[in-house]
């Protein structure tokens, strides 16, 4: 009887580990006992793997032996040319731990499957032996070749070192691809020796630097470039964990940064500065200016000398056509070509570009809706962002693609309404990143064969807004999405449903991610109120922090607390350097009294006052930036009692139009303002001790570059 409770007990801890690795191995058998790597095990490998060996040597404090020498107690990489190149076979017995591979891919591959297997303070290079693996025998091969993660440099710089770090993220998940968005319109970060100017300017924004601030850090020049040469590290780095480097340079639009630098490029350019603040809000390179050739050449030699990946991204996503509409030479060339839209003469400057490309030895890689013109040639690697329709789209037309929607994929979305991020594509968490189902959204067996991957993307622009020095937004945006992501591109239809993958996320995997030192995304703590207790609970073993909004301090929750005003309280979880949301104890009562909205500024039709008077949460929006002297006047029907009266310029969660600098100020009659508060960050807060009839907003100095403000409707708390 006690022997076969303790057999349970084995079976149940064997059946516990096979549920640990993210993502899951395709096989996997355990068994009892456990191999020790100690001071005395050697690593033996081929010379050709020798680069994941000494990766590895930076996780465990191994001797080295080189080629193929038989041991005891030996760690051993070996390639197998029976498997398929990114496939691998682990095995770990008492002779020692074997990982092989199909060629240098699938051994790091298993390397990571083995560095998951042991303690998880590998992960933070402590490189402390002895060290246990259990027994036992994984074969395992991705289901996707592309792998990939979209880090957008160019919004938001990313200076080498801290870009190595997400290099090792990636590879920890067995991401296989990093698309480098190097340029867009508010940066250009990598060094181009026959035009320096283009890193050396447009590698900041702000300050003396032609390229204008657009979502934060308006008072200072900031920013960075990657050096040539660094960049080769970079390259070589991200090799050695099996990461290939898709650099994009994104033409023919979003190219405001270039264009900065190099107005030539625009369309029949005159230089626009009146209705934005001097900031040219054209980003369109010309299509019939022979010399831009000259440039594009220019640029791609280089990069095919830094970069060896086989493809380039070229862009081609959200180009302003009207540009092109109003420019003499761009329409004659369309006539002359027999063009009939302007996605078709999109499709001639991407021909253009491509033609360049093969004479470097590379292809184009573009976004989805290049593939609208109809001229793109078949060869062509086509980005699905924009929907699963767009997707499905290009894979029907014949084009190799890689899937991404933004409502799956796009990482700089919020994961929940009251967080940072953007909203367009959806606001989603880790758990709807892995039910993306390529065969249930239309994808029959003709169009798979057409899907190269799948690709995570972090889109920048408000980045910059969120303390962009650190990596705590990236992070908290990425993880544990990306290890979702992870689990559908290496297991494809084989992917785990969110229950059993939850377990495995929360039970090792955040050790694993502390270990790895990433602040990630907590699953949001469960607050109730019943009854005069209010009370927390989690589901993941994170430890609960409660604040008291009144006096500002946090304590550990320990147990329900007992109050008639949950709503002052606010609950958040940790599990060392990763957090969940902040959840109220109880939404604050809104009032919404009945407001006229007026202003020394116009609003546009389309965004009138009246979406601040009705609390909609529609914003209004002026026709022009504002200037030292403009007001936002909201006037009550009738005096206002409440805890506090907020309004606010700008857009939430982004410092982006919004009145710089000003004042909040407040009357009790309607007619005197007697009291006034600072902006901060385009908003303020005021906490009336008698009922009010008028509050304003009043510029003192311009607002940002941008050629309207945003208006806010009043948050006005009982
Ligand atoms: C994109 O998000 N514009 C590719
Ligand atoms: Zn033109």
């Amino acid at each position: 009887m006690k022997l076969k409770l303790l057999l349970a007990m084995l079976l149940a801890s064997q059946a516990l580990h096979a549920e640990t690795l993210i993502p899951q191995p395709a096989e996997q058998r355990y068994e009892h006992g456990k191999f020790v790597i100690n001071s005395r095990t050697t690593l033996v490998y081929s010379p050709e793997l020798r680069d994941a060996a000494i990766y590895l040597l930076d996780y465990l404090p191994l001797k080295r032996l080189s080629p193929n020498a038989s041991s005891n107690n030996s760690l051993r990489l070996a390639t197998d040319p029976s498997l398929a190149p990114e496939e691998y076979r682990l095995t770990v017995n008492s002779d020692g731990i074997v990982v092989q591979g199909g060629g240098y891919g699938g051994v790091f591959n298993g390397i990571q499957t083995l560095l998951q297997l042991l303690p998880d303070g590998i992960y933070a290079k402590n490189r402390r032996l002895p060290a246990e693996v259990v027994h036992c025998e994984i074969s395992d091969k991705p289901r996707f070749d592309y792998r990939g993660l979209l880090l957008d440099v160019a919004r938001t710089w990313i200076p080498a070192e801290r870009l190595k770090r997400y290099i090792d993220l990636m590879a920890y998940h067995k991401i296989n691809k990093l698309h480098l968005h190097l340029a867009d319109d508010e940066g250009w970060r990598i060094e181009i020796k026959s035009h320096p100017e283009l890193a050396q300017k447009g590698g900041f924004r702000g300050g003396d630097s032609p390229v204008h601030p657009r979502y934060a850090k308006f008072d200072e020049k900031w920013g960075g470039y990657y050096t040539r040469s660094q960049m080769r590290g970079i390259v070589a780095y991200a090799m050695a964990r099996n990461i290939e480097i898709i650099p994009e340079i994104d033409m023919p639009g979003h190219s405001r940064a270039l264009a900065a630098i190099h107005p030539e490029i625009l369309c029949g350019y005159t230089p626009d500065t009146s209705a934005t603040n001097g900031l040219d809000l054209r980003n369109v390179w010309c299509v019939a200016r022979e010399s831009n050739y000259e440039l594009i050449d220019d640029i791609i030699r280089e990069l095919s000398e830094i970069f060896p990946s086989k493809y380039i991204h070229i862009g081609g996503d959200e180009v302003d056509v009207s540009q092109w509409e109003s420019c003499p030479d761009c329409r004659r060339l369309k006539r002359e070509k027999g063009l009939q839209s302007g996605a078709q003469l999109e499709n001639l400057f991407i021909s253009r570009v491509s033609e360049i490309l093969s004479r470097y030895g590379k292809r184009p890689a573009v976004w989805n809706e290049a593939v609208k013109g109809g001229l793109l040639r078949r060869s062509t690697r086509v980005y699905g962002w924009q929907s699963m329709k767009h997707c499905l789209e290009a894979a029907d037309k014949g084009y190799p693609t890689i899937v991404m929607p933004g409502e799956y994929l796009y990482f700089d979305m919020k994961q929940s309404p009251s967080e940072a991020g953007h909203t367009w594509a959806a606001i989603f968490d880790a758990k709807k990143v892995l039910s993306l189902d390529l065969r249930k959204s239309g994808f029959d067996k003709r169009l798979m064969e057409r899907v190269e991957g799948i690709e995570a993307t972090f889109f920048s622009e408000i980045y910059i807004a969120h303390n962009p020095e650190s990596n705590d937004y990236l992070d908290y945006m990425l993880f544990p999405r990306l290890c979702a992501a992870s689990e559908v591109a290496w297991c494809g239809e084989r992917k785990r449903g969110w229950d059993e993958f939850y377990e495995s996320l929360k039970g090792s995997h955040y050790g694993r991610m502390n270990s790895m030192g990433i602040a990630f995304r907590l699953s949001t703590p469960k607050v109730t109120y019943a009854d005069g207790t209010l009370s927390a609970s989690v589901d993941d073993g994170s430890e609960i922090y409660v604040t008291d909004i009144r006096s500002g301090k946090s304590s550990r929750y320990i147990k329900p607390i007992t109050t008639d005003e949950p709503e002052n309280y606010i609950f958040a979880s940790r599990y060392g350097n990763a957090r969940s949301r902040d959840v109220a104890g109880r939404e604050r009562k809104r009032l919404k009294p009945e407001v006229s909205v007026t202003s020394s500024m116009p609003f546009s039709a389309k965004n009138p006052a009246s979406n601040a008077e009705s609390y909609s949460g529609r914003i209004a929006r002026t026709v022009r930036a504002a200037h030292a002297g403009d007001w936002i006047l909201y006037t009550f029907s009738e005096p206002v009692q409440c805890g506090t009266i907020e309004i606010g310029t700008g857009h939430l969660h982004l410092r982006r139009c919004l009145f710089l600098k000003g004042r909040m100020e407040i009357s009790y009659d309607g007619k005197a303002f007697t009291e006034s508060v600072p902006l901060h960050e385009g908003s303020a807060r005021f906490a009336p001790k008698r009922p009010v009839l008028a509050v304003r907003i009043v510029a003192e100095g311009n607002s940002d570059a941008e050629n309207n403000v945003v208006v806010q409707a009043p948050k006005i708390i009982k």
